[in-house]
């Protein structure tokens, strides 16, 4: 009874912040900010990092984070208790400059590998998130590593995330901040339904532009890896990368997400919705294939509350009124997914989501992996 009084003792507080006032010039590691709530809540945010265990809710250009101390061990477990996590799925670190990732993370003599360079003048700040080497006495938090001889960091784009880091002083563990198992949060408002009350703060800062997680690579092998497509593309990165990485391999889709087409119920849950969700491949505009899935499920439209996530090319169908457009790029694509999978699962409260899928070249291959995860069943054509 009293640790559940303990996880549950928080009346989370939603503090708006305002990304346009937040100014970073060059060679200044301090934000200059404009707006005085926004200062203020800024500091409010990183004092409870500063002096407390406790884990904040936060903003970035990708999803809204769950950030706490990377250095403290106590910090990087109220993370996994708050979101419950697996503990053996290691975290991101992420600082404000590349002076914090020397200073307060790697050994004085130690340089970063030159395959990074590139990536890193190109991509930093933003949705890139490299592995690194943990070198004896580390100061990194044991629980960020899960124990593995690499970490994971990424400098954020966004202003509140930036801002929160240099202000506190502290690279921060964090994963996306939904509860384990659930779609990534896009807004704060997604946060405060899966964490309110298991954290103190909620920085608002708006909606994330991204939409999905971040690229995360790994230059430390040979050849280097892909080891999750999201806002960076592989065709940005081999742009970008040049020889170094032209060619990197993509990790084989885990087991989990492959086992998602043969085994429905069977695969470790990931991105999803309490409504199941069913992709569709390669259906043209989806009348056929959707009207044949119905038939052959004994699907009651009646009875039961379908949701319809079109983006290139699907129709309407008869008898499903929850219709939403995910848009037509893949920029758009990516923004909108995690927001209308939660929208018509938490608002519409819909049975089942039937979700049309998109080529898996740039920004469709994180969208799809996201997908081919967060599916029960997949149509593919
Ligand atoms: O965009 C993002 O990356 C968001 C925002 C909040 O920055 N964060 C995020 O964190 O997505 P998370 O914890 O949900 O995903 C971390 C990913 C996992 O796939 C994990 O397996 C991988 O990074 N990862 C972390 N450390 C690793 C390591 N040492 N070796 C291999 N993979 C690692
Ligand atoms: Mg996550």
């Amino acid at each position: 009874m009293k640790s559940l009084q303990r996880a549950m003792s928080f009346t989370t507080r939603s503090l708006k912040v305002r990304p346009e006032s937040i100014v970073f010039s060059k060679d200044q590691l301090l934000p200059h900010i404009i707006d005085k709530d926004t200062d203020e809540n800024l500091k409010i945010a990183a004092k409870e990092l500063q002096t407390t265990n406790n884990v904040i809710g936060f903003p970035t250009e990708t999803v809204y984070g769950l950030g706490g101390s990377a250095l403290s061990d106590e910090s990087v477990k109220s993370i996994y208790k708050a979101k419950n996590r697996p503990a053996d799925n290691p975290l991101i670190v992420h600082v404000s400059s590349l002076a914090q990732l020397q200073s307060k993370l790697l050994p004085s003599d130690y340089q970063i590998p030159q395959i990074y360079h590139r990536l890193i003048n190109e991509f930093w700040p933003g949705p890139l998130t490299i592995l690194l080497p943990v070198r004896k006495g580390s100061p990194i938090s044991k629980y960020v590593t899960a124990n593995q001889d690499t970490f994971a960091v990424r400098m954020p784009q966004h202003p509140v995330a930036r801002a929160l880091i240099a202000i506190s002083d502290l690279p921060l563990a964090a994963p996306s901040a939904n509860s384990s198992t659930k779609p990534s949060p896009t807004m704060a408002q997604h946060v405060m339904h899966d964490l309110s009350g298991k954290i103190p703060i909620v920085l608002d800062g708006g909606s994330s532009n991204v939409g999905v997680e971040s690229t995360v690579v790994n230059g430390l092998c040979s050849p280097p890896m892909l080891l999750r497509p999201g806002g960076i593309s592989v065709e940005e990165l081999k742009r970008v990368g040049g020889k170094d990485w032209e060619n990197v391999q993509i990790a084989k889709r885990t087991a989990e997400s492959n086992e998602a087409v043969k085994t429905p119920g069977m695969k470790y849950k990931h991105y999803s919705p309490n409504a199941k969700v069913i992709l569709f491949i390669n259906c043209g505009d989806g009348k056929e294939s959707i009207s044949e899935y119905i038939k052959s499920n004994n699907i009651d439209l009646d009875k039961t509350k379908v949701a319809l996530l079109k983006s290139k090319q699907f129709k309407d169908y008869n008898g499903i009124e929850v219709v939403k457009d995910l848009g037509k790029s893949g920029e758009d694509i990516s923004r909108n997914l995690f927001k209308l999978l939660r929208q018509v699962d938490e608002e519409d409260k819909v049975d089942i989501i039937f979700v049309e899928g998109v080529e898996e070249t740039n920004e469709g291959l994180a969208i799809m992996n996201r997908l081919n995860k967060a599916a029960v069943d997949v149509v593919e054509k």
